[in-house]
């Protein structure tokens, strides 16, 4: 038997899938997750519950969709279409959050009704046309409604969300949830007023020069506030 490579990566995405779910964020066997590893990359396999889930079961993936393990996510498609086109990621996570999954059953883009539209990089998320799972249709839909962007809706489907790492990516997931259940709320009143573009221009870059919810932010980046004693 063949020692299993990268194990400690391996049991990094097990434990992200475990949160995915124990946070609320997906359910049951829903969602896949995915890590570059140099030319090659890791991916869950389809349909396993994560509860029962080994570091072992992880899928590792050529991007000729040659692959060594169990069968891979029936979306390996998309996963190994951003991986490729998107060198400015390493992780790309998908699940079937509810709101987000709301939004796009109605195949709504979320609009700049709150400053946090932002976290995904630009003054929307975008929801993808309808494509079967699985399909290289529904590849190619995610890869133009990411495109300039970290996250997007899938329609009638849930919402794929990147990262460089895969806590960014989980972070970002939770995000998208949450502004997708504010816009489903705050539409219960009727249409939010939207920020315009000059102010979301401010944001993204506010956002990027902190790190924006990515731990403190690097020194010189906030022009007010001084570390104590310095
Ligand atoms: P897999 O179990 O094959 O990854 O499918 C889950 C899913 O969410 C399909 O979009």
């Amino acid at each position: 038997m063949p020692k299993t490579t990268h194990l400690a990566e391996r049991k990094a995405m097990v434990d992200i899938c475990r949160k995915m779910n124990a946070s609320g964020i997906n359910q049951g066997t829903a969602g896949n997750l995915s890590l570059r590893i140099g030319d090659k990359f890791l991916i869950t396999p389809s349909s396993l519950p994560y509860d029962t889930m080994t570091p072992e079961d992880i899928v590792e993936m050529a991007f000729d969709g040659t692959y060594v393990g169990l069968r891979p996510s029936s979306e390996w498609r998309f996963h190994r279409d951003i991986l490729k086109h998107r060198t400015d990621i390493d992780v790309v996570l998908h699940c079937h959050s509810v709101y987000a999954t709301t939004l796009a059953v109605h195949h709504k883009t979320i609009p700049s009704f709150h400053y946090m539209t932002g976290v995904a990089g630009g003054t929307t998320i975008r929801c993808s046309r309808y494509a079967t799972f699985g399909t290289q249709a529904l590849s190619d839909a995610a890869i133009e409604a990411l495109d300039g962007r970290l996250a997007c809706l899938l329609g009638q489907h849930g919402q794929i969300s990147l990262g460089k790492s895969l806590e960014s990516a989980l972070w970002l997931a939770t995000e998208v949830e949450t502004i997708s259940r504010l816009y489903v709320q705050a539409l219960t009143l009727g249409d939010p007023p939207i920020l315009p573009d000059d102010e979301m221009e401010r944001v993204i870059a506010q956002m990027k020069r902190m790190s924006y919810g990515h731990g403190p932010e690097p020194e010189g980046s906030n022009d007010v506030a001084r570390p104590r004693g310095k």
